[in-house]
């Protein structure tokens, strides 16, 4: 038997091997996701591992638990109300036992979110956007759940899943779920609604003997007023503000003067000054909006795009929405020519006098003129309706990337587009937005991108450390409750073209 006492069991002392021809050793190793530094590198970044950690349902801190565990099932339980709804007013037997089938595919899909299973590939419905989903979940996102996989790409599932829910049907496939709701606040807003009608139906008239410096002046005033206007009836978002009372509407869509400038202190990180200084150079431009919400935030968006075409800033405007029915109230084709409709001829608003339904009208009207000349022009990629960020639109979307590149100013609304801007990750609040937004900002003949947002979910760039520091302190929930925002630009190309012209005229 050893002696585990005896001198002979100690360790050996180092033996030295001469080992001349082992490769030579290398240090540049990748860490682990674990220990990974932040941000990654851009050739390190997939839509599994953004710049900074992703947001995912399990994190308990984050809005993302709440909204996959909570809000998408009550969104969700909301949608099979409505269908119900239809169902008791359709007399067709066909068409109800059709809409049935709907709603079984609606219960599997609750089930499935409730019981946090694996997200599965789109069934082919014969829609142009199941490639591109699955070969996300297929490269990204294979054996990832509801609740693991990315929030952003989560929840984006969700809605494609519940649009899947009427796409393999006969006769139900383009059914928007939450259409009747869309209508029923747009006609609670009836307030603010004539506030802006009532000021913007008669066509702004300058006149035309005021020297330049004045006219800019106004222009300017306005300007600002309007991108706020545009930016605030974000805060009416649907998904959010489910049961909300007409008084509730009221106080959030306030849309006077004394209001926005009070307003103002709440944008966090404010660039109006630099987007009014690239807009004022305009003259006939071609402006994008990528729309967010319909009905109300739709409504403020059209009077901002009428007037960036009658002050001559704007020969032509982009809207750009959504092919289906997607994160509750966003604007799909049937929400654009409803809202320009209802508008024009329709009798929404019973307690309104005859010279606001007038203005109403005549607003109306005149937006469907920009439509009929090609001044306003209405899209949908199916690239908006997927669950990639905006990271990734040269890549997967090359076409929609050429085609935004033609543009002077691309405006983004809301919330949702934000994340998709930003990777939705956890990048400290004093990231620039260039950086934020990655190629949008760097690849060459990126267009000068703009983000309108006010701020409903955790991610925050281009605010200073020290105040979201104390707010996470003072109020905690003040990164959901749209009480806050951002007026963010990223004009780096144009920037950059601009250095390059100046150094060759000093040349
Ligand atoms: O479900 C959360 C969310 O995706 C958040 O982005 C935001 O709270 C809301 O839905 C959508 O907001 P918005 O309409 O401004 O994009
Ligand atoms: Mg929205």
């Amino acid at each position: 038997m050893s002696d585990r006492n005896h001198a002979s069991a100690r360790p050996a002392s180092k033996t030295l091997l001469n080992l001349g021809n082992l490769p030579p050793k290398q240090m540049n190793f990748a860490t682990d996701g674990q220990t990974a530094s932040y941000p990654r590198t851009a050739s390190r970044v997939d839509p599994n591992n953004p710049p900074w950690p992703a947001y995912r349902g399990y994190h308990e801190y984050s809005f993302a638990h709440e909204t996959m565990g909570k809000r998408l099932p009550t969104i969700l339980g909301n949608a099979v109300n409505d269908v119900i709804l239809t169902l008791n007013q359709e007399s067709d037997e066909e068409r109800i036992v059709d809409l049935l089938s709907c709603l079984d595919r609606m219960h599997v899909l609750m089930k499935e979110l409730q019981d946090n299973k694996q997200l599965r590939p789109i069934i082919d419905d014969e829609e142009g956007d199941v490639p591109l989903w699955n070969k996300a979940i297929a490269k990204y996102f294979r054996g990832k759940d509801f609740m693991n996989a990315p929030w952003l790409f989560a929840e984006a599932y969700k809605y494609r899943r519940l649009h899947e829910c009427f796409s393999l049907s006969r006769y139900w496939r383009d059914y928007d779920v939450f259409f009747r709701q869309k209508c029923d606040t747009f006609s609670r807003s009836g307030t603010a609604v004539f506030e802006l009608s009532t000021r913007f139906a008669v066509p702004q008239k300058l006149d035309a003997n005021l020297a330049h410096e004045e006219t800019q002046r106004i222009n300017k005033l306005l300007f600002l007023e309007l991108t706020q206007v545009s930016l605030w009836g974000n805060a009416t978002d649907l998904s959010l503000l489910i049961n909300m009372t007409e008084e509730d509407i009221k106080k959030i869509q306030s849309t006077g003067g004394e209001h926005l400038a009070s307003t103002e202190k709440n944008i966090l990180g404010n660039h109006l000054n630099r987007i009014w200084d690239l807009v004022a150079n305009l003259k006939g431009g071609r402006i994008d909006i990528v729309l967010d919400n319909a009905g109300f935030e739709l409504y403020c968006d059209c009077v901002y795009a009428d007037w960036l075409i009658q002050s001559g800033i704007a020969r032509e405007v982009h809207f750009h929405g959504k092919r289906i029915p997607w994160f509750v109230s966003d604007v799909t084709r049937k929400d654009w020519n409803w809202l320009l409709n209802v508008m024009t001829y329709s009798f929404l608003f019973p307690d309104a006098s005859e010279a606001e339904m007038q203005s109403l009208r005549q607003l109306g009207k005149r937006w469907k003129q920009y439509v009929a000349e090609g001044k306003w022009i209405y899209e949908q990629h199916p690239f908006w309706c997927t669950g990639y960020t905006f990271w990734s639109i040269s890549s997967e979307a090359p076409d929609l990337f050429h085609h935004l590149c033609e543009s002077d100013l691309v405006i983004f609304k809301g919330d949702l587009n934000h994340r998709k801007l930003t990777y939705d990750c956890q990048a400290p609040t004093s990231t620039p937005f260039d950086v934020a937004i990655g190629p949008l900002a760097s690849e060459d003949g990126a267009p000068p991108v703009v983000s309108l947002r006010t701020i409903k979910s955790d991610v925050v760039v281009d605010v200073p450390l020290d105040l979201s520091q104390r707010l996470d302190k003072e109020e905690p929930g003040w990164r959901i409750s749209g009480k806050y925002a951002v007026v963010l630009l990223s004009d780096e190309d144009r920037r950059k073209k601009m250095a390059a012209k100046s150094a060759e005229g000093q040349q």
